[in-house]
């Protein structure tokens, strides 16, 4: 059971695109650039795209973050961009019409007009970017598309949004290059060989309700449920000598003292994060795959590269 488990979660790796959703702050940055690293060591072109513009993924690099809408390289098979609604818009268009015509938009300012008007038009060319970078013939001719793109979606809400708005849009124009595009991604969005879309989650009751129903809601609005659920952040069953010390270190007290209020603390949160982990695990039919919570006070590229194996270690 284990070990079809296992399987089946780095076969999310085989999709062209990793939708890595979830609740702000449950390390969805952290996990997308960790599936992001384990996908480029199995020897996959792969992108990380940030939305919003977030860049925190070339910080991990200690690169400074790209022109919004750049492809950068961070590593032999690794590469970063932050999708940018406007710039993605000009470069769609730029199929359809003729350069002068985009320059003359672009110039004016139409583009963010546009993507500004009407409802679910930003989500729909993020996602349609973030489609696009996996897709053969790329918008800009120069450009050489990716293995696997992993996008770090929105918050929930928003990220929930994104899967939905392309059938939305294919619904409403129905015909013509946007019903065309928008259709194209729908069907790429709900077919488990091409997407997969992981909830990133902690082992607590409220984030492990939220994400049960996430999946309900999936299933209802986009055809699918989720493929694989992150749960971050486990406390380790117990802590070694030197995760203690870290512990009291940041607790920053008088040492005998606070050296036993961690452990007390620590013993009754190991204890609540087992219950939930396995209330999840029963009720999931997702792969839920746990990570552990690293004791340090920001985490380095090391760390995430650890984080990857610990994602792809079967
Ligand atoms: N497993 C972990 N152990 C320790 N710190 C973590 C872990 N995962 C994420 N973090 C830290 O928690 C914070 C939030 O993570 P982030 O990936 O930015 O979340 P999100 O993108 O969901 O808002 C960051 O400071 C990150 O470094
Ligand atoms: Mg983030």
């Amino acid at each position: 059971m284990t070990d079809q488990i296992s399987s089946q979660f780095s076969d999310i790796l085989d999709a062209r695109l990793v939708v890595v959703t979830g609740k702000g702050g449950t390390g969805r940055t952290t996990v997308a650039a960790a599936l992001a690293l384990a996908s480029a060591a199995r020897g996959q072109r792969t992108i990380v795209c940030e939305v919003a513009g977030q860049a925190r993924v070339p910080a991990l690099f200690d690169r400074a973050p790209a022109r919004s809408g750049a492809e950068e390289q961070l590593d032999e098979r690794l590469w970063t961009t932050t999708i940018d609604a406007n710039v993605a818009l000009e470069e769609w268009l730029g199929r359809q019409v003729p350069r002068r015509l985009v320059h003359l938009l672009a110039r004016s300012g139409a583009f963010s007009a546009f993507a500004g008007a009407a409802p679910g038009v930003r989500e729909l060319v993020t996602i349609t970017k973030a489609w696009e970078l996996g897709e053969a013939r790329r918008w800009r001719s120069d450009a050489r598309r990716y293995d696997t793109v992993i996008l770090d979606a929105p918050a929930s809400g928003h990220g929930l949004g994104l899967l939905r708005t392309p059938k939305t849009f294919a619904d409403i124009a129905r015909i013509g290059p946007i019903a065309a595009q928008a259709r194209a991604v729908e069907e790429g969005l709900a077919d488990p060989a091409r997407s997969a879309v992981v909830a990133v989650t902690l082992p607590g009751e409220l984030p492990v309700s939220e994400t049960l129903e996430l999946d309900g809601w999936l299933r209802e609005r986009v055809g699918r449920g989720l493929d694989a659920i992150v749960v971050n952040g486990v406390w380790p069953q117990r802590l070694s000598k030197d995760e203690a010390a870290r512990v009291v270190a940041a607790a920053g007290a008088s040492l005998p003292h606070a050296a036993g209020r961690a452990a007390a603390s620590s013993a009754g949160r190991v204890t609540t994060q087992r219950r939930q982990l396995g209330r999840l695990r029963s009720a999931a039919t997702a792969p839920v795959r746990q990570l552990p919570f690293v004791f340090t006070p920001r985490l380095s590229l090391p760390d995430v590269s650890a984080l990857a194996q610990h994602l792809s270690r079967s």
